[in-house]
């Protein structure tokens, strides 16, 4: 079965599950699973439920959809991703946006904690990506068929949608926030890079590095969804501090992010929906 017609079924099981319609999903990465706690959830989903639906190895990712309002606004969250560097096929990572375009989704934002190359960007601080280097060697679209389906031949020009873009930028700052946007540089991971290969990505004009997102972005294109990006700077890059480099130091500092983050996207969802 052809990845079209199996994210077509997919979608069409989540539909029926939903408990009303949703314009707004967003990919939690790491960091940005607290958000859930300060809102209004209205029914979880488990992906296993969902035929097709790839599960995450992640421990503590399990993997769901949660259906909630911010605010009376809903907003469909998807609760564990699946990464590259866990050993899946880029095709598998990006099986869940393609159900979501196929389930009717508007718009999708993509959140993910990255590390930061450019020195105004400090641990704490978010990035909204305004564009990609794609450094994984991969494509989620290699060996579609080109034709039948959405042409794999993707203008990424603009990859990233501006009006989403611009409202994630205005709301930090209407919550305190420095915001600035940045070029994210993607890895496949699961190491971290060395500091000869951070002075390169520097040197090709990256912000900030990360080991997810760029696929969903390029797949998000493909099914004509727009998209956007926002990075919490989870430490400097290799070379670029004394701290050595490691997942659960990685992953305090965003916890410790958890508040501020809440009130961006509060902040966010206010404008989207306004
Ligand atoms: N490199 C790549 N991915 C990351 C980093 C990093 O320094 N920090 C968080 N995700």
């Amino acid at each position: 079965m052809s990845h079209g017609q199996s994210a077509f079924d997919a979608a069409q099981e989540l539909r029926a599950l939903l408990p009303r319609k949703y314009e707004l999903a967003v990919v939690l990465g790491s960091g940005f699973y607290p958000i859930l706690e300060n809102l209004q959830v209205i029914k979880e989903i488990p992906y296993s439920v969902i035929g097709n639906f790839p599960k995450s190895t992640v421990p503590g990712h399990a993997g769901k959809f949660v259906c909630a309002e911010v605010e009376d606004t809903p907003v469909l969250f998807l609760s564990g991703r699946l990464h590259y560097y866990e050993g899946h096929s880029m095709q598998k990572v990006t099986f869940p946006v393609r159900v979501l375009a196929e389930a009717g989704i508007r718009h999708l934002l993509l959140t993910n904690a990255a590390g930061g190359i450019h020195p105004d960007l400090a641990p704490g601080d978010l990035m909204v990506v305004n564009d990609h280097i794609n450094f994984m060697g991969d494509s989620p679209l290699r060996g579609m068929p080109g034709s039948g389906f959405a042409s794999p031949f993707v203008d990424l020009s603009n990859a990233y949608d501006r009006r989403m873009t611009d409202l994630l930028v205005k709301a930090g700052r209407l919550v305190g926030l420095k915001m600035q946007t940045g070029i994210y540089l993607a890895v496949s991971g699961p190491h971290y890079e060395t500091p000869a290969e951070i002075r390169v990505f520097r040197q090709a004009g990256a912000d900030a590095v990360g080991m997810s997102t760029v696929p969903e972005v390029i797949v998000a294109n493909h099914c004509s969804l727009p998209v956007a990006a926002v990075s919490c700077i989870a430490n400097r890059c290799s070379g670029l501090s004394r701290s050595p480099l490691n997942h659960e130091d990685v992953l305090e500092t965003v916890a410790g992010a958890s508040e501020m983050i809440s009130r961006f996207f509060s902040s966010f969802v206010r404008l989207y929906s306004n």
